[in-house]
């Protein structure tokens, strides 16, 4: 399996990919997390990035394309959530694979209006020590110790960032769904349904191409 999740930020994206990683044995692969394990690690490329993310700005397409493409070939099976974003990227994503001789096999866009978005973003909590994405009423910490946490809330979740980013979702990576279209890769799965039955969606969406 080698499939992109286009969507809005608040979608669903890194909820569904790591459910269908764990489904599918497939890596997740995500520039948001690799983002922010760059300016976790305080090294001078994570202070370089700090100042987009944080602002909810699209980190320059030079700089996240080297960072995404050592991931393609770390796995035979993964998901992309969160990369490409625009054209350029969605370009230089198609040249890495023809370089390695690796398919893509689908683009899933997930949908949702933005008022639902901004609810499901200012609600969301992701695990600390596990990673695992979160929602206070959607989809609550498990209590049982499952996940030891802390539940944080990300900086770019505040308000301003948030609109942000849908702004630039619009204008610069919504238009990649023609792109895909115009292959035969795009799938779409309304993304307003509850996390299992997206999940359900998505798998049976892809089942045809993978
Ligand atoms: P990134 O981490 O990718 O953030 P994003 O694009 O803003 O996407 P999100 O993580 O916010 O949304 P999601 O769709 O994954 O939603 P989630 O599953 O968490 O990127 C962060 C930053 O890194 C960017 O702003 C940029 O600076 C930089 N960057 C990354 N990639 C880049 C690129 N290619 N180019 C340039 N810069 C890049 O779900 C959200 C919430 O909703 C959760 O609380 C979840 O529990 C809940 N939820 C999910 N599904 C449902 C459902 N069906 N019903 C109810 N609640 C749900």
């Amino acid at each position: 399996m080698k499939i992109i999740l286009l969507g809005p930020q608040g979608a669903g994206k890194g909820t569904q990919a790591q459910r269908i990683a764990r489904k599918a044995g497939a890596k997740h692969i995500s520039t948001g997390d690799i983002v922010r394990a760059e300016i976790g690690s305080g090294s001078e490329l994570g202070r370089k990035v700090q100042e987009y993310n944080d602002r909810g700005e699209l980190v320059p397409d030079e700089i996240i394309v080297e960072m995404a493409k050592p991931y393609l070939n770390d796995a035979d099976s993964w998901i992309l959530d969160g990369f490409p974003r625009n054209e350029a990227q969605a370009k230089a994503l198609d040249a890495a694979l023809e370089q390695l001789g690796v398919r893509l096999d689908a683009a899933v866009a997930l949908e949702a209006p933005d008022e639902a978005l901004v609810k499901r973003l200012s609600g969301r909590r992701q695990s600390e020590s596990t990673g695992n994405i979160y929602h206070i009423e959607y989809d609550p910490p498990p209590e049982d110790g499952d996940d030891p946490g802390p539940f944080v809330q990300r900086k770019d979740d505040a308000e301003g960032a948030i609109r942000r980013r849908l702004e630039i979702y619009h204008e610069q990576t919504e238009p990649l769904k023609d792109y895909y279209a115009r292959r035969g890769l795009l799938a779409t799965v309304d993304a307003e349904q509850s996390i299992p039955e997206v999940t359900d969606d998505i798998l049976a969406a892809v089942g045809d191409n993978v």
